[in-house]
């Protein structure tokens, strides 16, 4: 008897998430520019913003099926748009901001505490605060099957190929080939996923980015 009770319970309690979740997602697919699908999981904590401290800046995210937004993640376009693809991973206290456009392509990971923000402040005019000054906005893209370890930063303009890892803590300011590992602040490509070898030392520097 008790455990037949203990079960109904856990089963209204599963039940009533789900309502909980449906009416959350129907609430912010209802607000311009924001597309979830049913089947993201987006976690109570983390916050999708689209007016910033107050400011009605609006934008785009666009969630697929299978991402998960993870505790206490900050999404904000900033007038842009943020692209997360099908099976995306955003772990906990990710900051992703849209304002040049960001694209998150499909199964990709990106790890606790990282920082994607396609935007920088311009502050050529030492007359003028950085504040006031304009900023630009190149975009960001991120390929395929990437896994972005914890704390990394991705700067404004930058494209990351498709299967590329990315080490703990490395601040990525170059593009990346296809199936690069970096490392590094600033990041610094030190082999190719399946190489069987991986480069020395010596020659990290000598191999090719983008741009
Ligand atoms: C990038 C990573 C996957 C590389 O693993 P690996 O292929 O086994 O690489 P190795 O440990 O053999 O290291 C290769 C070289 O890169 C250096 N390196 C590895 N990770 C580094 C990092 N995050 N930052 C700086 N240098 C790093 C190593 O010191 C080593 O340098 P050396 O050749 O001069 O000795 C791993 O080091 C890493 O950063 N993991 C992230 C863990 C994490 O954040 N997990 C989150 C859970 S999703």
């Amino acid at each position: 008897m008790f455990s037949y009770l203990l079960t109904l319970l856990l089963r209204i309690q599963m039940y009533l998430s789900k309502i909980e979740q449906n009416i959350r997602y129907a609430l912010l697919n209802r607000k311009h520019g924001v597309y979830i699908s049913k089947q993201a999981f987006i976690a109570k904590t983390a916050n999708l913003q689209l007016n910033p401290g107050g400011l009605p800046l609006g934008g785009q995210i666009h969630i697929s099926a299978n991402a998960s937004i993870m505790d206490g993640a900050i999404l904000a376009p900033y007038g842009g748009s943020i692209y997360i693809g099908e099976n995306v991973f955003i772990g906990p206290y990710c900051v992703i901001y849209g304002h040049g456009g960001l694209n998150i392509e499909k199964n990709t990971m990106i790890a606790a505490h990282s920082v994607v923000i396609p935007s920088n402040h311009g502050f050529s005019d030492r007359e003028k605060t950085i504040s006031s000054q304009p900023a630009t906005s190149l975009g960001i893209n991120i390929g395929e099957d990437v896994w972005i370890a914890s704390g990394v930063r991705v700067l404004d303009g930058i494209s990351i190929g498709k299967g590329c890892v990315i080490g703990a803590g490395a601040v990525v300011n170059k593009s990346l080939l296809d199936y690069s590992i970096a490392v590094g602040v600033p990041a610094k490509v030190i082999g190719q996923r399946g190489d069987l070898q991986k480069s020395s030392q010596n020659n990290k520097s000598d191999i090719a980015y983008t741009n």
